[in-house]
């Protein structure tokens, strides 16, 4: 039997225990109860509270305003819903660039008000003291490396990233150092698929890759984007399993249909 049909509960030892034995790991963003009660019940390893949040449940353009407290809102809202995933969440940009006390405080703002079992944050080897602080208080930390959307103002665009040697070799070497320090995994976003298998094969630790290609060790789509509920965002990494916009507008469509023909509610709908 496969390891994770074998396990009541997904720990960071059981994603590596996965990736050992050559599983692949599945995992999509949850910002609320119902979603994540879905979510866990259909059988999905690692459940993220990303700071995506920030453009599909708060409508803003990039990820830098949302705040500590609007992700322990979310977050605490998705772990009531769970009980075998793994619940990780994201530390919101500004909750720990600062300094790692900063980011300690943070991170454990998050372990205590929301149950998750790990936060994932930002960044190769300029957040290393962060993460080791974050590391020495017994809390699991997600490395994110590649194209890291708090940092689009310096990007400039949410172009693919490390398409160059220099990129490359530092995203290689961040990984390491992000091994190294303890981290039980990395998110690998926008990269070539070659880059993506490269490090999967170096590593110990789980890679898992949005837009990062099939040889890493497991994939994360933001939920509302493989759901189809936002119908503007189609880069080519985005597989959609359902076309929920559409469907959504179709099912209000006929609510007011009903409504305005008065035939909603009728004599077996009403009391
Ligand atoms: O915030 C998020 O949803 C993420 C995923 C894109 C991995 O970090």
């Amino acid at each position: 039997m496969s390891v994770h049909q074998n396990v009541k509960k997904i720990t960071t030892h059981v994603l590596s225990a996965m990736k050992m034995k050559g599983e692949k790991i599945a995992m999509l963003t949850a910002y609320d109860y119902s979603m994540a009660r879905i979510l866990d019940n259909a059988g999905v390893d690692i459940i993220l509270v990303g700071d995506s949040g920030a453009n599909v449940m708060a409508g803003y353009n990039t990820t830098l305003p949302i705040t500590l407290d609007e992700m322990i809102n979310y977050a605490s809202a998705v772990t009531r819903g769970v009980k075998r995933a793994l619940v990780v969440v994201d530390l919101p940009f500004g909750s720990y660039q600062g300094n790692s006390k900063q980011a300690l405080a943070s991170a454990i703002r998050i372990m205590k008000e929301t149950e998750a079992a790990a936060v994932k944050l930002e960044g190769g080897i300029e957040v290393s003291e962060s993460v080791s602080r974050i590391l020495s208080a017994g809390i699991p930390v997600m490395g994110h490396l590649g194209l890291t959307p708090q940092s689009i103002n310096k990007f400039g665009t949410y172009a693919v990233r490390a398409q160059d040697e220099p990129e490359a070799t530092k995203l290689l070497s961040d990984a390491h150092h992000l091994e190294e320090l303890g981290c039980f995994g990395i998110v690998l976003e926008k990269i070539p698929a070659a880059l993506g298998k490269k490090v999967a094969q170096e590593l110990k630790i789980p890679m898992i890759g949005i837009g990062a290609g099939r040889y890493v060790d497991g994939q994360v789509l933001v939920l509302h984007d493989m759901l189809g509920l936002n119908n503007e965002f189609s880069p080519r990494f985005l597989r959609r399993y359902m076309n929920l916009f559409e469907d959504i507008t179709n099912a209000v469509q006929q609510y007011i249909t009903d409504v305005r023909a008065n035939d909603f509610p009728n004599e077996k709908e009403q009391y």
